[in-house]
C-alpha cells in the first residue's frame, strides 16, 4: 500500500517553514493568564497483567527509585546572584548567541554594551521560564502516560517521573522567583505544541511529544547551559535535572521502539508528521519573539534575520542533537521512502543521526559521573 504524507500546510499550517507572516500569525500568550485548560480525549486503562515483561524498564524503575534527590535541600538555595555579573560573564564565553553583523540595518546595530546586556537578561530568564513552563507539560504528560499506556512496568516507571517532574516545576519556579524576580508567559509555539501533545487521544503520542522531542530539547539545551554558565547555583541545578532528565528520554526510547517495531507504514506516518510538526514548533520557540518584544524591537522586521543568523543557526541545530539520533533509533527517520530524514536534512539538523541515542547513552548521566560530552559514532 502507498503511504501519502499530508503537506506541510495540512502539519504546521504553512507550506514555506521559513514563511515569517505564519510564523507572527501564533498569537502570543496572554501574561495575565492563569489557567488553561486542554481536553485530553484519553482512555484510562487498568492491567491485570503484573509479570515483569520488560526488564529494560524496570531497570529504569530501579534507577529512578534510588536517583531521587531534594530540591529544597540538596541545592545552596544560599548563593547569591548577581544576575548582570553572571550575564555578563557568559557573554564573554560565549557572545550574545547571534552574529550582530546580520543585523546592521535595524535598530539592534545601534545597540552599545548596556542592550546587549538588557538582552542577555532577558534572553536568560525566558529560557528559563520555558524550561518552566515546558518541565509543568512533562509533570502533566507523564501522569496521563501512567493513566494510558498499556504496561505495568511502564506505569510503575512513568509514576517515578511524575515526582521527578514536581522537582523540576519546584526548582525553576524558584530559580525565577528568588533569583530573576519572575518570570515570562509560555512561549506560543511550546504552548501549541504541549497543547497538541496533551490533546492526542494515543498514548504513544505522549511519550513521542515529551519524552523524545521535548524532552531531547530540554536534555540537549541543559546540557549546553550547564556547560556554558558560571552561575554556580544554576550548574548545579541543571546538573540534578540532567541526572533525571536522561532516564526519561531513555524511557521514550526504549518504549517506543517496542511500540513502533510492530506499527504498519501507514501509522508510522502518523508518527513521522508528529515529530515533524513537534520540530518546528521548538525551533519556531527559540527566534525568543517575546524577548524581541520586551526589547522594542518590531518581530516582523527582526524574525526573518534571526532565521538567517548563522550564529543563531548553529545553536539551534545543536538543540536537535538527541532528537534525530533517538528518532532514527525509533525508526522513524527512514519508514516511508526516508520521509522524516527529509524533513530533517530541510531543518539542517541530519547531521547528528550517528550520534549515540539515550536509549544507551543515559547511566553516563547519572549523578556523582561526569556529564559525557556529546560524540559522534554509536
Ligand atoms: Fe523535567
Ligand atoms: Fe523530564
Amino acid at each position: 500500500m502507498t503511504v501519502t504524507h499530508n503537506s506541510n500546510q495540512d502539519i504546521i499550517g504553512r507550506a514555506e517553514i521559513n514563511d515569517v507572516d505564519a510564523i507572527l500569525a501564533i498569537p502570543l500568550a496572554d501574561p495575565n493568564e492563569v489557567e488553561h485548560v486542554i481536553k485530553n480525549n484519553a482512555d484510562t486503562i487498568f492491567t491485570w497483567d503484573y509479570s515483569l515483561s520488560r526488564p529494560p524498564l524496570r531497570k529504569l524503575y530501579e534507577k529512578a527509585k534510588v536517583g531521587q534527590w531534594n530540591g529544597s535541600v540538596d541545592l545552596d538555595w544560599s548563593i547569591e546572584v548577581d544576575v548582570e555579573k553572571t550575564i555578563a560573564q557568559d557573554q564573554l564565553l560565549l557572545g550574545t548567541g547571534l552574529d550582530p553583523s546580520v543585523y546592521a540595518d535595524t535598530p539592534v546595530a545601534k545597540w552599545g554594551d548596556k542592550e546587549w546586556l538588557e538582552f542577555g537578561i532577558e534572553g536568560r530568564n525566558w529560557m528559563l521560564s520555558q524550561f518552566l513552563h515546558g518541565e509543568q507539560g512533562a509533570l502533566i504528560c507523564t501522569a496521563k502516560i501512567v493513566e494510558t499506556v498499556p504496561w505495568y512496568d511502564a506505569k510503575l516507571y512513568a509514576s517515578t517521573q511524575v515526582m521527578d517532574e514536581a522537582r523540576h516545576v519546584e526548582v525553576f519556579a524558584r530559580y525565577l522567583q528568588e533569583k530573576l524576580g519572575g518570570e515570562y508567559q509560555v512561549n506560543a509555539h511550546l504552548r501549541m505544541l504541549l497543547d497538541d501533545i496533551v490533546a492526542d487521544s494515543r498514548w504513544d503520542m505522549t511519550y513521542l511529544g515529551m519524552q523524545v522531542m521535548v524532552e531531547g530539547l530540554a536534555l540537549a539545551a541543559f546540557g549546553f547551559l550547564h556547560q556554558l554558565t558560571g552561575e554556580p547555583l544554576l550548574k548545579q541545578l541543571l546538573r540534578y535535572v540532567m541526572s533525571d532528565e536522561a532516564r526519561h528520554v531513555a524511557f521514550g526510547v526504549l518504549s517506543l521502539k517496542e511500540a513502533y517495531d510492530e506499527m504498519t507504514d501507514v501509522e508510522i506516518k502518523d508518527r513521522q508528521e508528529f515529530a515533524f510538526e513537534a520540530a518546528i514548533r521548538m525551533r519556531d520557540r527559540f527566534m525568543q519573539q517575546e524577548v524581541w518584544e520586551r526589547m522594542g524591537i518590531n518581530t516582523r522586521d527582526i524574525i526573518p534575520l534571526v532565521l538567517a543568523d548563522p550564529t543563531r543557526g548553529m545553536f539551534q541545530a545543536m538543540l536537535f542533537s538527541k532528537i534525530v539520533p533517538n528518532c532514527k533509533k525509533l525508526g522513524l527517520l527512514d519508514r516511508n521512502d526516508k520521509w522524516l530524514r527529509r524533513r530533517f536534512e530541510e531543518m539542517n539538523v541530519i547531521q547528528f543521526e550517528d550520534w549515540e541515542n539515550t536509549g544507551d547513552e543515559y547511566l553516563k548521566f547519572e549523578l556523582g559521573s561526569e556529564v559525557p560530552q556529546p560524540v559522534a559514532g554509536e
